[in-house]
């Protein structure tokens, strides 16, 4: 047999099991309109350098055009014999154009075209990551300007710790959320720099214009040296960091739903678009998604891990294992995407049980804490005397089975005799989260402030 691709140099064709192996075509095919892009791009800079004559850049030009409609309407007929998407698109562009096509891989090699490619894919990520994350956020801003002043448990090891508001809680996401934007941003600035015309690894005597087709394809400028240019995958790694910590962030506040949706929380009700049934028990109610949700996250960190440990230990510059790089990203985006409209959607339709919340709030001697600083400040107590003396007043309520507020000023005073009635005004959870005016507090007053700045900076 012949060899479709190498035939100058190779008289067989490969063993099947070898072409399983080497093909990438079955999933790089998702590149399809970025390699296009990259390869008109390096057509149209071949034609004004003088490499190639106008007439063959503007056939190759056209004819990738016509490749990429064939493609997108799914005309397309991908070979594995042709390994990858740049063989598959240049073989059918020779059956478009014919000899011009030859021209097109002048002054380039597949090393500095799959990095291009790769590139333009992960850039286009980012930018749907961001206004994927941006939808988010304002979903849960939504729900923390309905309940900026809704008071319910803050938890600390998942024991009630002091009362909190309900906005308080949305927007702690909102900040987390934003920095991982942030992150998107910042990783997409990095990687903002073109490998096209690094060619095999070590440029090319023909009098390209990097700057130009960097310019052509968004990027801020060429990459400056050409071995790094075809052989880091840095940029898709800090992708995957960033997707990771995401979907880390995610994954808490999809536990969270799994938790307030239970009967002995009742939080927060789950909208019936984001919930399902139980075939056996008439009245379940499952908070499927964010479970489906909490383990897809797994698949992203282990995108991680795997191409971490694809690249660490590969001398410079191309292998092939870097072929490796593209599913492991490809199946992170999309879990990630996935997961962001899920809890987009999640968050946006879902209610709280402000009864309920409010209920939650007082139990547990939650406003233990506002008693002792109470005691701090009306009776000049160090705080760790008012701390001991707050531990025997819970204790003793809780030998009682009641609350802090349950007690009376008697018993008050058969653990200090120096506590006055207005030890109440301080017990209750309304009093005590409106108290918190701390910067970057729980008080009402200072989500509303949060609310406000996030709005503003998502305009
Ligand atoms: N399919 C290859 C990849 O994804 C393209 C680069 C091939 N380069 C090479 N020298 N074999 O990495």
């Amino acid at each position: 047999t012949s060899n479709a691709m190498w035939g100058g140099r190779f008289a067989a064709g490969p063993d099947a099991i070898m072409e399983a192996i080497n093909a990438s075509i079955g999933f790089d095919q998702r590149m399809a309109a970025q390699d296009i892009a990259g390869s008109r791009a390096h057509a149209a800079m071949l034609a004004a350098t003088g490499i190639v004559s106008d007439n063959d850049a503007e056939a190759m030009r056209e004819g990738l055009l016509t490749v990429l409609s064939e493609i997108e309407t799914g005309k397309f007929e991908f070979s594995t014999a042709l390994e990858d998407i740049h063989m598959n698109v240049e073989a059918r562009l020779k059956d478009l154009i014919g000899e011009a096509a030859g021209r097109l891989h002048t002054g380039r090699s597949r090393n500095d075209q799959v990095a291009t490619d790769f590139r333009l894919w992960v850039r286009d990520q980012v930018d749907a990551v961001d206004g994927a994350l941006i939808a988010l956020m304002r979903a849960l801003l939504g729900q923390a300007e309905a309940g900026a002043d809704w008071v319910m448990p803050g938890f600390t090891h998942l024991q009630v710790a002091q009362p909190v508001t309900w906005g308080h809680h949305m927007m702690a996401y909102v900040e987390m959320l934003g920095r991982d934007l942030s992150r998107f941003r910042d990783a997409r600035a990095r990687m903002n720099e073109c490998p096209l015309g690094a060619a095999a690894l070590a440029g090319t005597s023909f009098p390209i214009d990097r700057e130009m087709t960097a310019r052509e394809l968004g990027f801020d400028r060429p990459c400056a040296n050409s071995l790094d240019a075809v052989s880091d995958r840095d940029f898709a790694l800090e992708f995957l960091g960033a997707a990771s910590i995401c979907a880390m962030h995610l994954s808490r506040l999809a536990e969270e739903l799994v938790i307030w949706s239970s009967a002995q929380f009742r939080f927060v009700k789950m909208s019936d678009r984001w919930s399902t049934g139980s075939s056996i028990m008439p009245q379940k109610r499952n908070p499927d998604a964010a479970e489906l949700l909490r383990a897809k996250i797994g698949r992203i960190f282990g995108a991680n891990v795997a191409l971490m440990t694809v690249m660490k230990g590969l001398p410079l510059t191309y292998s092939k294992d870097m072929q490796e790089d593209k599913e492991q990203v490809f199946d992170a985006a999309d879990n990630l995407m996935l997961g962001l409209a899920a809890m987009a959607g999640m968050v946006g339709d879902m209610q709280a049980n402000r009864a309920a919340l409010e209920a939650a709030a007082a139990t547990g001697f939650s406003t233990a804490t506002d008693l002792a600083d109470w005691l701090v400040r009306a009776l000049d107590m160090p705080f760790r005397d008012a701390h001991h003396v707050t531990g025997s007043l819970v204790a003793l309520a809780e030998s009682r089975g009641c609350d802090l507020p349950d007690l009376t000023l008697a018993d008050m005073q058969s653990v200090h005799e120096a506590i006055t009635g207005d030890v109440f005004s301080v017990l209750g959870v309304a009093n005590s989260v409106a108290s918190r005016v701390s910067y970057g507090g729980t008080a009402p007053l200072r989500v509303r402030e949060q609310v406000a700045r996030w709005k503003a900076v998502l305009e």
